[in-house]
Formats: structure tokens, C-alpha cells, sequence
């Protein structure tokens, strides 16, 4: 059965005060929203929209970076959730299939949960509603459940005091066929409280159609809502808990899981060993074995077999570190690739560069890789020596073997196994440091 996945972000999100729609806020460092459609790509589905409604622009922007895939209609008045659904209607139009609506801001959802809701519908519910026992019901719609079939949804503000009572509520995802969503949601109108027209609406229609609605229920954390920043917070803390907890599950070694960082792309193998305070920006991978020590902050980047980062690494976007390779403190990579077992154990920046197997950086070696307009390359061989105090000014060659003597400023090719010195001669005088002193002396007596 093809599905399409209808993704609800249009809300302004007025309690998280910001000039940003609510559904862009990050959580790992990935808006809210890119959550939940992560978990939805997992059921391969042939169609993702985003409604998109405040910020428009902003969401648009943010869907072309990070779900280039997805389509985005615009729901120009936030006339309620049924209003927000029927603004896909359009694009759906020959779509033949089901439709699951997604929430922007409830970026928890599991795909084995979505998958249960498939399932339900292919066991023969027309339409299926997420619910959830939560710890406190109070202003989420309750599902009004008989002889084991969904009758109702009703808000709380339109709930009476019995209905109140019900434990179970309404998660807002919902699944049926394309078909009968469209056809339900046209009757619907906006008769109640919030003067809204309301997506829960649909299950009384079903209902008088004789269509079977059902509920598929899932944990109170998977329907967590952000709704302001102390819930952004405390998503984040969820999420940092599970990304720790299944790193380990997978072998990793945590040593102070809780000060440990993720993106919802790190990967892992096994036997990594994570030191305190490291924290993981987007694509990250690291392969067996590797060890990334106290205070790195890693990002875009791959680290092999038995790599060594840190402590107080920066190693940034494209950047590729090779097996058995050392990246040591305060040494930032961009863009550079460091093959087996080359060393930058101090003090460096190396950016857009090519460190050949087993070539040694000496400390604040810089590779001077921006003109102020371009970006150069710098190459350096395999088993090739760089002296301490270095500038590499790109673009720039050091051939394989070669020596560059500390403190050189290197603005040429340096060919294979030649040593290049490019500093002022050393000029020592015999006793000159007390003749200068004794000068000094005179002159501040001189000055009185
Ligand atoms: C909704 C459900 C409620 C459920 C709760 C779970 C309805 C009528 N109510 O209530 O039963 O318990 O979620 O969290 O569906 N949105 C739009 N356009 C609109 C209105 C909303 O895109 O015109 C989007 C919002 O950006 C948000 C989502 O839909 O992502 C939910 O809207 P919200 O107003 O938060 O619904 P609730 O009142 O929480
Ligand atoms: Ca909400």
C-alpha cells in the first residue's frame, strides 16, 4: 500500500516566544520537525508535505536543507488541524493510498509505532487514531472508546466533566486512506470552543459512515509536545538519554555518559571509547575502536579504526581521520583528510588539506588555506616532517619524505625528501647579551 505523510507545522508556537516558528527550534541540533519525518522516511513512503503556515519562508528554507524530498504547501489562516490537513488535498489528489498526519512538534514518534498503525489499517480499521495513557490527561482530546471500537474524539475544552475522566487521549497522529480522509474532512465544521476546525472531528463522521475506527497506543514520551522552551529543554534531555543508552547498548564506552552529546546521525561501532564532555554536531562516524579523549567537539566527519581525537580537538566538516591517525589538543581539521597513521598532536589549524600516511605536524603548524576571497589546498606526502611553527601557505605542495624546519614559512613546492628552510639565518655575537645590557643600564640612568 503506497503512504504519503502529511507533516502539521503552520502553529506559530506562541508560548516559546520567538521570532522562529516553534517547529524550527533544534533539538540535537536538528529542527523539531526533522525528527518525526526522520521516524516517518523509515516506512519508505512514496509522498512527505509539510504544512507550513507561520515563518513560512523559514520553514520552507529549512525544508529545502534538511528534506529536500518533502513538498510544502502553505496554510495561510491557522484555521485548526482539519483546516491544516485539507491544504495537502491538492497535491493528493491522484494519490492513491494512505495518509498518516504527523505533528510538527511532536518530534518522539517511533517508526515501530507508525508500522503498528499500517498494520491496524491492513487488519481492517478505516481509519486509526495514536492514543496514550498519560501521567496527566488535562488539555489533551480524549478517545471515546466502546465495545472496542473509537467512536469519538472530543477536545478537552468541549470534553464534558465524565468525559474528562477518560485516561485515554488523543496523540493528534492519525491513518486512513487518502480517500476517505479527504471526503471526512469536507464535512467537518468548526462548531465548538475554539472555533476551529478540528482534525478529531473526523471520527464521529467515520463513525456515521459506517467506517471502523480503531486505536493503536504507544508511550506518553513518544507523544511528547513542545510547547515552550523548559519542554525543549527537557526533549533535548530525553533524546541525549536515549542516543547514551543506545550507544552503549551498541558497545560503546561512555565514560561519563551524561556529559556526552549526540546528533540523531552520530554512528558508532564498537569498542569506541568516549571520554567526558565531547560533543557530536551532525554526521558524524566513527569506526572500531576509535577514542575521541575530553572536550572534542566533532562534526561532518569520518574517524577510522583506532583514531585518536583530542583532548580539545575541533574536527569539522569534511573532515576524514585515518586509521591509527592523532588529531591531539587544540588542533582544528576542516575539510582535510589525514591518512593512516599521520600525527597532529598540538596546537594546529589544518584546513583544506592532505596529510599523506604517517606525516608528522608539528605543533602550530597553520595552513594559511584563505586568501580573503578563495580557498586553497595543501598537500602533504606521506612520512613527510613539517617543523614546528609552520605556515603552509596554500596552494601548496610538500612532497612525500620531505623536512620542513620549524618556524619556516613555506610558500612554494617542496619537492619529495628535500629539507626546505625558509627563516632568517642564526647570527649568535660572543658576549653581546651583556654588552646590550649594560647599554640599557646607562640609558635608564641617563633618563633620571
Ligand atoms: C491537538 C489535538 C488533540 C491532541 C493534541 C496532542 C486537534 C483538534 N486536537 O490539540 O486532540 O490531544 O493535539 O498534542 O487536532 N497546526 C497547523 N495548523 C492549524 C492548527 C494546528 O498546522 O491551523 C499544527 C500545529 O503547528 C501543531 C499541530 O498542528 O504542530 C497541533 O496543533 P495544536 O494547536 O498544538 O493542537 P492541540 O490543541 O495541541
Ligand atoms: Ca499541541
Amino acid at each position: 500500500m503506497a503512504l504519503a505523510i502529511v507533516v502539521l507545522a503552520a502553529g506559530r508556537g506562541t508560548r516559546m516566544v520567538s521570532a522562529q516558528p516553534k517547529v524550527l527550534h533544534p533539538i540535537a541540533g536538528l529542527p523539531m520537525l526533522f525528527h518525526a519525518m526522520r521516524a516517518a522516511s523509515s516506512l519508505g513512503p512514496e509522498q512527505f508535505i509539510v504544512v507550513a503556515g507561520f515563518g513560512a519562508q523559514q520553514t520552507t528554507d529549512a525544508v529545502q536543507a534538511h528534506a529536500p524530498y518533502a513538498k510544502i504547501v502553505i496554510q495561510d489562516e491557522q484555521l485548526g488541524t482539519a483546516h491544516a490537513v485539507d491544504q495537502a488535498r491538492g497535491l493528493l489528489v491522484d494519490f492513491d493510498g494512505d495518509v498518516i498526519v504527523l505533528f510538527g512538534d511532536t518530534p518522539f514518534i517511533r517508526p515501530h509505532t507508525l508500522e503498528a498503525m499500517l498494520k491496524a489499517r491492513r487488519a481492517g480499521a478505516d481509519f486509526v487514531a495514536l492514543g496514550f495513557e498519560p501521567e496527566d490527561p488535562g488539555r489533551y482530546g480524549r478517545l471515546v472508546v466502546e465495545d472496542g471500537r473509537l467512536r469519538r474524539i472530543v477536545e478537552a475544552k468541549d470534553a464534558t466533566a465524565e468525559e474528562l475522566k477518560i485516561g485515554l487521549c488523543n496523540s493528534g497522529v492519525v491513518c486512513a486512506d487518502r480517500k476517505n480522509l479527504f471526503e471526512l474532512i469536507s464535512q467537518i465544521g468548526c462548531h465548538n470552543a475554539a472555533q476551529e476546525y478540528y482534525l478529531t472531528d473526523v471520527v464521529e463522521k467515520a463513525n456515521d459512515a459506517g467506517l471502523i475506527c480503531s486505536v493503536v497506543t504507544c508511550a506518553e514520551e513518544e507523544t511528547l509536545g513542545i510547547n515552550s522552551r523548559a519542554e525543549l529543554a527537557r526533549a533535548e534531555a530525553i533524546f541525549q538519554n536515549w542516543a547514551r543508552q543506545a550507544a552503549m547498548a551498541e558497545g560503546v564506552t561512555l565514560v561519563a555518559p551524561e556529559t556526552v552529546f549526540f546528533a540523531p546521525d552520530t554512528r558508532m561501532a564498537r569498542d569506541v571509547l568516549v571520554e567526558p564532555h565531547v560533543v557530536f554536531g551532525p554526521g558524524v562516524r566513527l569506526d572500531e575502536g576509535a577514542v575521541v579523549r575530553a572536550f572534542s567537539h566533532l562534526e561532518g566527519c569520518r574517524i577510522r579504526r583506532g583514531a585518536v581525537i583530542g583532548p580539545y580537538a575541533r574536527i569539522r566538516p569534511g573532515s576524514s581521520i585515518g586509521e591509527g591517525a592523532k588529531v591531539g589538543n587544540f588542533v582544528e581539521t576542516k575539510n582535510t583528510t589525514f591518512e593512516a597513521g599521520a600525527k597532529a598532536n598540538h596546537l594546529s589549524y589544518l584546513g583544506d588539506a592532505h596529510i599523506g600516511a604517517a606525516a608528522n605536524i608539528g605543533a602550530g603548524t597553520i595552513t594559511c588555506n584563505y586568501d580573503g576571497v578563495m580557498k586553497h589546498q595543501t598537500e602533504v606526502g606521506a612520512g613527510a616532517f613539517i617543523g614546528s611553527n609552520s605556515a603552509l601557505v596554500a596552494p601548496v605542495s610538500v612532497g612525500a619524505g620531505a623536512i620542513v624546519a620549524a618556524g619556516s614559512v613555506i610558500t612554494h613546492e617542496v619537492p619529495s625528501d628535500a629539507l626546505a628552510l625558509s627563516r632568517a639565518d642564526q647570527n649568535n655575537k660572543a658576549g653581546g647579551a651583556d654588552r646590550l645590557r649594560q647599554r640599557q643600564r646607562n640609558r635608564k640612568t641617563a633618563a633620571k
